[in-house]
């Protein structure tokens, strides 16, 4: 857990940070957003002491930062940049094992906590280890980034802007990842962004600072359904009700197979593969809505029960369908979305 209580930051006479409070917890990822000079960078390397608080107390897993030894902090924490920094000269594993040599690991722990890392993020061993930072994609190099600060197994991970360089292909790729990792490792995350996207993609919680200050610390549901003001309005943009749906899963909105609409008749307790739904009839709208046209030439799409519903809404508009049947991860069918349902989330 991270608490931030009052802290202050000032350059000169210029302030930087003003009266933040925030508190981490435990396995929380929290996004910082904000526009360009905020504080956020400020407000992240006032954590590991990168730079020092004016005033104000910074305690983590209950302990205030200035008590703790410089290196016993930093130990306890992962940080993670823009433009990583791999060392040019180490290949893949002598740079993952910098903080563990730093630590004196053994070497073989080092290494086979580096192999186990590569694989987590799925650059298999074999095919990385032994390669140098030019010989990888950008996409490439922030994972070795990510899985460097992960090396030492630190509790806390600071990220500022990692992803920020990247294509938007390699960064949603790294973010999907990221997040699976997250929901295994459950490190307590500090991550900066002024992607709004983002954010809301990977946060547990959203700190949206302006001018040093937290305007608004919200659930991203709450941020997007409940702007404190118009700052935080504006800075979310427009699409706020896009950017609810892409926290939301197909199965949140959708309809069960189950029940007694009639409807639903066609898959109603039915037990059939999707695929074979689909050889039966040729269209999917075919078991789902007795008045769905048959004969139609493009099957469309099946939807996961687990995509967002954001994804679902595009396929939804991209396919001109009223409703798309809804799988389950083993390809059954599980019940359907309609275009209706969208309107009520
Ligand atoms: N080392 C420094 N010396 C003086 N001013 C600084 C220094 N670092 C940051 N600042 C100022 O502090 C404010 C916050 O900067 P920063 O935390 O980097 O913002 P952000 O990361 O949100 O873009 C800005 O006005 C910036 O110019
Ligand atoms: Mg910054």
């Amino acid at each position: 857990m991270i608490e931030l209580q009052q802290v202050n930051k000032f350059f000169g006479d210029t302030p930087a940070v003003l009266d933040f409070s925030l508190v981490v917890e435990e396995g929380e990822l929290c996004c910082l957003i904000g526009p360009s000079g905020c504080g956020k960078t400020t407000t992240l390397k006032m954590i590991n002491r990168m730079i020092e608080t004016t005033s104000g107390s910074i305690r983590v897993g209950g302990r205030g930062i200035t008590e703790l030894k410089p290196h016993e902090l930093r130990r306890s924490m992962g940080y993670v940049i823009q433009s990583i920094g791999l060392f040019p000269h180490m290949t893949v594993m002598e740079n993952i094992c910098v903080v563990p040599r730093l630590f004196k690991w053994e070497r073989g722990r080092a290494k086979s906590r580096a192999m186990e890392l590569l694989e987590l993020f799925d650059m298999p061993p074999d095919r990385f280890k032994d390669k140098y930072p030019r010989e990888l994609s950008g996409g490439q190099a922030q994972r070795i980034g990510v899985a460097r600060a992960l090396a030492g197994d630190p509790d806390i991970l600071l990220m500022d802007e990692p992803f920020g360089a990247l294509d938007p292909i390699s960064r949603a790729n790294l973010q999907r990842q990221f997040l699976r990792i997250q929901s295994e490792l459950h490190k307590t995350v500090v991550f900066v962004t002024h992607d709004v996207d983002e954010a809301v993609r990977l946060a547990s919680r959203i700190g949206l600072m302006q001018d040093g200050r937290i305007v608004q610390a919200d659930s991203p549901e709450r941020m997007l359904s409940l702007p404190r003001n118009d700052f935080v309005e504006r800075f979310i943009g427009s699409e706020r009700s896009l950017k609810r749906l892409s926290r939301l899963r197909v199965q949140d909105a959708m309809r069960a197979a189950s029940g007694s609409d009639s409807s639903f008749r066609g898959v109603e307790g039915s037990d059939v593969p999707a695929s074979d739904c689909f050889s039966a009839s040729g269209n999917p709208n075919a078991i789902s809505s007795p008045h769905g046209k048959s004969g139609e030439e493009d099957p469309g799409p099946v939807l996961d029960s687990g995509s967002d519903l954001r994804l679902a809404l595009a396929l939804l508009l991209q396919h001109g369908r009223q409703r798309l049947p809804v799988r389950d991860e083993n390809g059954r069918i599980q019940g359907e979305l309609r275009l209706l349902d969208l309107l009520g989330v």
